[in-house]
């Protein structure tokens, strides 16, 4: 593996991520980490990443001791780099001017750019430059404001960038990370075929002759892990779907219609009547999350004290829940769970005594969608857009009725649908039909209404902290609103929400 300690930099997770687009199986640990820590991942090469502080501040984050010593290839990013040259003798000073953005290399060569050809256009983000070269070291990059641009010593295979070659401004910065695996001798074996294997492996061996409890939430994430757990463990493997009277349209038939199939033992609950009675005209958002996360635990446990005794609950977790860095661990490797808050098992009750199973721990999600279509998982669920735990209640403003879901239902599936159909579903992050409490005025046909207003939303985003309204073609919102005032009677205006977030948040509720 590829050990990157992160130094604090926002681009930390974009190395790892590279690094695995290209077959190698990276780590990403606190750039503090201890010697032993490191050791644990048998890294065949390191990366210092960048980060905010200059190497001549008292408090700037170091590498533990031994850790440059180590009998690997060691590349320096950034504020990596400086690090590297200042240890080796060399000198770091503030820059005349800081560079930011992208410039072009004037010159380049040697092992980290071996095979690369053409123009060389770098990202760069830093004050500090490297001012005196370290014994040993040669320049291998230069750009117009800065002299040492990229230093290597191929002696003690030391290497070090200015710019970032993890960013998708530095077009041919992924060549550049495959030159320093090879350099490593890492095997670029790491894809999803490999990954299921090793998976697989890792599940029986934990699990033994244990029974593995799971909830579905309908998602891809936990479908994935149902397929998953099913081809490793089989028939010891129940999963819970819990149909909360929340879902979307057809829901519960397309997760029963994918999972079992594939021979996963699904067991689906009908709680219906029981979130629709303890919601009964409760408007606060909050308290509505509050209310249905306390119901699903309610009906878990209750469905898994009435199946008998499991030793496992399995989880989703994912990568970037547990992910140790400079920003703070969030979960630590020995276990401490991350619970996601939307899968709602969090609050299961001790004396139920479940170990966890969470394959998925070092995976990313697009890692896990791989794993979903060599798994067998149907497009529609594998790329779908994420839907929050709380379902449609949260897009129903105020009190939810029987009568309220059912109208917001078909409009949010004419919407998901039509998005489908005109091919613009997966340009958008995520689309949502809102249905809110305002009744207006219409006309339809001779007679007066006096009917709701529904809203859409979709949104562009990479990380779902902020987003766009997604720029939707006008004609296409035009047939949608036609369809929805035509299919839904109690529906006679919709508005389409040009919102984004901030100020507004995706969710209405
Ligand atoms: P907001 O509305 O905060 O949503 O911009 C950001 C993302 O989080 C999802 N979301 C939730 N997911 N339980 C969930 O599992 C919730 O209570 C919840 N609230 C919002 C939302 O759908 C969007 O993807």
């Amino acid at each position: 593996s590829v050990v990157i300690l992160d130094f604090g930099s926002q681009f930390t997770r974009l190395i790892t991520r590279r690094f695995r687009e290209l077959g190698a199986y990276s780590v990403i640990l606190p750039g503090t980490a201890s010697l032993e820590r490191i050791l644990q991942e048998n890294p065949q090469g390191i990366v210092l990443s960048g980060g905010p502080s200059s190497v001549y501040d008292e408090s700037a984050p170091r590498p533990a001791a031994g850790v440059l010593e180590l009998d690997v290839p060691i590349l320096g990013v950034c504020y990596g780099m400086q690090y590297l040259a200042q240890q080796a003798g060399g000198d770091v000073k503030r820059a005349g001017k800081r560079e930011y953005g992208k410039a072009d290399l004037t010159r380049y060569g040697g092992q980290l750019f071996a095979g690369i050809q053409g123009e060389f256009v770098a990202w760069m983000s830093h004050s500090d430059s490297v001012t005196a070269l370290p014994q040993g070291y040669e320049v291998v990059a230069e750009t117009e404001d800065t002299p040492v641009t990229a230093i290597e010593n191929t002696q003690t295979r030391r290497y070090g960038v200015q710019f970032h070659p993890e960013v998708v401004h530095t077009p041919k910065g992924g060549q550049l990370l495959a030159n320093f695996l090879e350099i490593c001798g890492v095997t670029r074996d790491w894809n999803a075929e490999h990954i299921i294997d090793e998976l697989i492996a890792d599940v029986q061996a934990q699990v033994g002759n244990g029974k593995v409890l799971l909830a579905i939430s309908g998602g891809v994430d936990s479908s994935t892990l149902g397929l998953l757990l099913a081809r490793a463990v089989g028939e010891q493997l129940t999963a819970v779907f819990i149909d909360h009277g929340l879902l979307r349209l057809g829901e519960r038939e397309q997760v029963e219609a994918a999972l079992k199939p594939l021979g996963v033992n699904l067991i689906t609950v009908d709680a219906r009547a029981e979130f629709m009675g303890a919601l009964d005209g409760v408007s606060d958002p909050e308290q509505k999350r509050k209310i249905i996360g306390r119901e699903f635990i309610r009906a878990f446990e209750r469905e898994a004290r009435g199946l008998g005794h499991f030793d496992f609950l399995a989880q989703g977790t994912l990568y970037p829940d547990v992910i140790e860095s400079a920003g703070g661990a969030h979960g630590d490797k020995s276990g401490a769970a991350n619970i996601k808050s939307h899968h709602n098992v969090g609050g299961l009750p001790d004396d139920l005594n479940f170990k966890l199973v969470e394959p998925f721990r070092t995976l990313f999600k697009d890692e896990v969608r791989e794993i979903a279509r060599l798994l067998g998982l149907p497009e529609h669920i594998r790329m779908r857009h994420p839907f929050p735990g709380p379902g449609l209640a949260i897009r129903c403003l105020g009190a939810i009725s029987e009568e309220k879901m059912d109208i917001l239902r078909r409009v949010d599936d004419i919407f998901i649908s039509g998005l489908r159909e005109f091919g613009l579903y997966d340009g958008c992050s995520q689309a949502l039909a809102i249905l809110t409490p305002i009744q207006s005025v219409g006309v339809m046909g001779d007679e007066r209404t006096y009917s709701y207003t529904a809203a859409l939303r979709a949104v562009t985003t990479d990380d779902f902290m902020t987003a766009e309204w997604a720029r939707l073609p006008y004609d296409f919102l035009a047939t949608m609103s036609n369809r929805i005032v035509n299919q839904v009677h109690e529906i006679n205006r919709v508005v389409y929400d040009i919102t984004g977030k901030p100020p507004a948040t995706i969710e209405w509720e």
